[in-house]
């Protein structure tokens, strides 16, 4: 399995952008993103559907359900796995979340648990039958907490075991490291052994550039320009 960037973002230029770069592997979105780029909730399939259509078929697009019931999120994961084929659901870490999983992973539909923060939750999401368990890194810096050892703890206790009875098609469960702040959290995530970085537009640039290269690139040029003049 491959490291890969997912961008977490509604933002369809960004998208667009991050895809001409040629690594973008997948998406994520979630409300809060979604209402960032002031998307309304009667235009939210029509937008996921825009994702998709911008990534392609191989590149996965989580939408998050925010139904807080079993069968309501069932309804919703079904509705919006019929969008694409690519369409992945997200949902909540929790009690109807996991029943919710069980029952859409076992219709085939493939879901990243989302708002996960320990091993335990990331055990429950793995024999719910969930492709993706996100556990969220900034989120714990936030209150003080080393959010980065607690997506190794994750990323190495889903990885001592084989979930692929519990899966979609046995398919292999990956980690996404979500949540992340910084071009750092990044470098730990993959240094881990993390599957996936989802990472918004702006740390994604970050992750381009470095003070050095733009030092380099300013010499080449100068250099070239007495190349030029010689
Ligand atoms: O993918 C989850 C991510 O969107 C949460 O990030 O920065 O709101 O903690 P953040």
């Amino acid at each position: 399995m491959n490291v890969k960037f997912f961008l977490d973002t509604a933002d369809l230029a960004e998208i667009e952008e991050a895809a001409s770069w040629g690594a973008l592997a997948g998406v994520t979105t979630n409300p809060t993103l979604y209402s960032r780029i002031g998307g309304k909730l009667d235009d939210f399939h029509a937008h996921i559907k825009r994702i998709c259509d911008i990534v392609g078929p191989d590149c996965p697009v989580s939408a998050e359900s925010v139904a807080m019931t079993r069968d309501e999120i069932v309804r919703d994961g079904r509705e919006l796995a019929a969008i694409a084929p690519n369409v992945v659901v997200k949902i909540p870490t929790m009690v109807e979340g996991l029943a919710a999983t069980r029952a859409l992973a076992d219709e085939g539909i493939p879901v990243n648990m989302t708002l996960c923060f320990t091993v335990p939750q990331a055990i429950l999401a793995a024999r719910a039958g969930a492709r993706y368990i996100s556990p969220f890194v900034g989120r714990f810096d936030d209150i003080s907490e080393d959010g980065l050892a607690q997506l190794d703890d994750v990323v190495r206790a889903i990885g001592n075991y084989d979930f692929s009875e519990d899966t979609v098609n046995g398919e292999q469960i990956e980690i996404i490291a979500a949540s992340i702040r910084s071009a750092n959290h990044v470098t730990q995530a993959a240094l881990m052994g993390a599957d996936i970085a989802t990472v918004p537009f702006g740390i994604l640039k970050k992750c381009v550039q470095h003070p050095l290269t733009d030092r380099g690139l300013e010499s080449f040029l100068k250099d070239w320009e007495k190349v030029q003049n010689a």
